[in-house]
C-alpha cells in the first residue's frame, strides 16, 4: 500500500474491466504500472525492466491473442493493476474446461484499495460466463500478499513446486492452486 497518510485526496473511484482493444492513454498507462510492479518485485515473470517499446508491444500482443482475456484495474481512471486468463488451445480437448489466471498485480501506489479482489472476482465471472469450470494459476512462495489473496478467495493449493523460479540467483518455490468455479459441471450423473 502507499504510504500517503498525510496527503489529503478525494476518496477513490475504483473499477475493473475487460480490455480488448489498448487506446494510447491506457497503454501508457499498463506499462508504467508494469514497471511499478517490476520495481517491486512482483513484475509477473519480469525481474528487469524491458524496453518501453518491448513493454508495449507485449501489451498490444496480449490484446490481440484471442487465446488472452486481459481485466485491467483502475483507481480513478489510471490503470494501475491487471491480470489475463489464458484459455487452452483448441486441440486441447481434455482439457477445454480450465482457465489459467496469470501476469496478476496491482502497482505498489495503488495496493490496499480492494482491487485485487475485485480483478480476481471480474476474471472468475468472466470465465464463468464463457462455460469454463476450473482456474489454475501459480505463484512464488515469496509473493506473500497474492497467497494471502488466492487463499482467502477459495484457491487450493495442490502442491509446490521446488525449482519455479530463479530470482537473483536464488532458486524459489512456487505453489500451484485450482479453483473450481462450477462445481455442478463435475457432478456424476446417477
Ligand atoms: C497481491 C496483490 C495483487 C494484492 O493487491 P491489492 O490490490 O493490494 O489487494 P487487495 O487490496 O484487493 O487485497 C485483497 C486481499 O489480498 C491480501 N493482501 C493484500 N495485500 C496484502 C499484504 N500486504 N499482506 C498480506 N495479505 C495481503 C489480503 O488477503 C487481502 O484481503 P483483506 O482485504 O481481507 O485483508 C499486490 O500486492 C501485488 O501486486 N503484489 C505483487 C505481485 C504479485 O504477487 N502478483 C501475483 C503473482 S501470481
Amino acid at each position: 500500500m502507499s504510504d500517503r497518510k498525510n496527503i489529503k485526496t478525494l476518496p477513490p473511484v475504483l473499477k475493473v474491466e475487460r480490455l480488448d482493444e489498448l487506446n494510447l492513454g491506457d497503454l501508457n498507462d499498463l506499462s508504467d504500472a508494469t514497471y511499478a510492479a517490476i520495481e517491486s518485485g512482483g513484475g509477473f515473470g519480469w525481474l528487469r525492466k524491458p524496453e518501453r517499446d518491448v513493454l508495449e508491444r507485449y501489451w498490444q500482443g496480449v490484446v490481440t491473442m484471442p487465446a488472452r482475456v486481459l481485466f485491467v484495474a483502475r483507481l480513478d481512471g489510471v490503470i494501475c493493476g491487471t491480470c489475463q486468463l489464458m484459455k487452452p488451445p483448441p486441440n486441447n480437448e481434455a482439457q477445454s474446461f480450465s482457465v489459467q489466471l496469470t501476469t496478476n498485480f496491482v502497482a505498489p501506489w495503488a495496493r490496499g484499495h480492494g482491487l485485487a479482489k475485485m480483478l480476481l472476482d471480474q476474471a472468475e465471472s468472466s470465465a464463468a460466463e464463457e462455460g469454463y469450470s476450473v482456474i489454475n494459476l501459480d505463484v512464488r512462495e515469496t509473493m506473500t500478499a497474492a497467497i494471502n489473496l488466492y487463499e482467502k478467495h477459495g484457491y487450493i493449493r495442490i502442491g509446490t513446486h521446488p525449482y519455479y523460479a530463479r530470482v537473483d540467483g536464488n532458486i524459489l518455490k512456487g505453489h500451484y492452486y485450482y479453483k473450481l468455479i462450477d462445481p455442478k459441471a463435475f457432478k456424476q450423473e446417477p
